[in-house]
């Protein structure tokens, strides 16, 4: 065969042609996908939902209802629905015991593994509104340049969110506190730092700010950036990106907590490995020029996309049990199969509406992320309870 026939040269000029394509292509595809997204909505809560929340009977929620100190809800046919705000308002009149106690400051969080794809950004989302329906504040801090919890929360990181409006201006320098970066979102109780691919001139302010000034330790920015945030929210979730990147040690390094998503196959096992070799280098690394070493409160092991059928994951199970120990929740997140709805894509398992189809495909995920935000709270009230004891003995 005629070797000028199987060839097919690619130049320069082609290339350039081709990013003009497929970025009007993006163009066009943006206002399509801007549309559903704009609407973004949280879902209304109907009565049983609410009654699990509160953990009350039905019997108490007629009396309490009588009593008008709590909203009455709307009425939607014969059954009575509640805005997010709304139940958000009765499960803390029900769980005053949970909140966070005076005295106390968030709990922060970090999801991390350095393998994309393992649910890093769906947890993070997910575990954020989970926690604000047991009726705690957060934060969410979207560290990763691609902006995928961004988009979850109805933003897109190119087009829609300014490099001023991320965690940039912190980790280079020109501001101290991260609080000029937080936003609301459509989410009552949830805000948001958001980030756009602007976010990845971090990797190289923070190594420079380093190397002008030996004293500068790249590793504490954003935990002395989030002490003002502490005092205003009750938990912190910071979702990273798919590197060890300045970052990523970052958010590592601010954390009370560690939530490491991990899907039962072996390469995703074999990842997390390194991980951990990674982790283990810069804790020595650091544990030498800053002296006092870090403690986490926490870490958690979370297998997540787990398919049910897969004989496979039975094995890799076997390995993660052995290789993490107790560190493994009792809990496994099922993978769910993708449903057509636009909103259930650009969503979480707690932005569909319970009731609808996309619910009851989606529910064993759901109960599973239900059940780990109840074992999750218990982690954060010990950590609190350690804060307030600290803080009786220091007095
Ligand atoms: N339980 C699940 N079942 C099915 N798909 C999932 C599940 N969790 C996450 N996904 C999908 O897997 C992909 C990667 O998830 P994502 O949370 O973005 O991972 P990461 O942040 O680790 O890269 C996304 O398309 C997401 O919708
Ligand atoms: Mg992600």
């Amino acid at each position: 065969m005629d070797y000028r026939q199987t060839i097919k040269s690619v130049s320069l000029t082609d290339i350039q042609a081709q990013a003009k394509r497929v970025s009007a292509i993006m163009g066009e595809i943006k206002t399509v996908m801007l549309a559903p997204i704009q609407k973004k909505s949280p879902p209304v809560i109907g009565t049983g939902e609410l009654l699990n929340l509160c953990n009350i009977d039905r019997s108490k929620h007629i009396y309490r209802l009588s009593l008008k100190d709590l909203p009455s809800g709307n009425l939607n046919g014969n059954r009575r629905e509640w805005t997010l705000p709304e139940a958000q308002e009765w499960v803390k009149a029900y769980k005053a015991d949970y909140l966070k106690p005076k005295g106390a400051s968030a709990v922060t969080i970090t999801v991390a593994n350095f393998k994309g794809g393992v649910a890093k950004t769906t947890s993070a989302v997910s575990l954020a509104q989970g926690l604000s329906l047991k009726g705690h504040k957060v934060l969410v801090v979207d560290l990763d340049p691609q902006g995928s919890a961004t988009t979850l929360f109805g933003l897109i990181p190119d087009a829609e969110v300014n490099s001023d409006s991320t965690a940039l201006s912190l980790f280079v320098g020109e501001e101290d506190s991260l609080d000029y970066a937080i936003q609301s979102t459509y989410w009552n109780n949830i805000d948001l730092v958001p980030a756009s691919p602007a976010l990845f001139g971090a990797e190289f302010a923070l190594p420079g700010r380093q190397t002008r000034d030996s004293g500068f330790e790249f590793w504490k920015v954003l935990d002395l950036g989030l002490d003002s945030a502490r005092l205003k929210y009750d938990i912190i979730i910071i979702d990273t990106p798919p590197a060890l990147s300045y970052v990523t040690i970052n958010s590592i390094y601010g954390a009370d907590g560690l939530v490491m998503p991990l899907p039962p196959n072996a390469l995703d096992f074999a990842s997390s490995a390194q991980f951990w070799d990674l982790f283990a280098d810069l804790s020595v690394n650091l544990h030498e020029r800053n002296k006092e070493e870090k403690v986490f409160e926490f870490i958690d092991v979370l297998l997540s996309r787990v398919e049910a059928s897969d004989t496979a994951s039975s094995v890799v199970r076997q390995w993660i049990m052995e290789a993490y120990g107790d560190k493994v929740l009792p809990i496994e997140i099922p993978k769910t199969t993708v449903t057509s709805s636009a909103a259930a894509q650009f969503g979480t398992v707690y932005d569909v509406p319970k009731g609808s189809m996309a619910a009851k495909t989606y529910s064993r995920a759901r109960d599973a992320y239900d059940r780990y935000c109840t074992l999750l709270e218990e982690q954060i009230r010990a950590v609190w309870n350690k804060q307030v004891e600290s803080l009786k003995e220091a007095k």
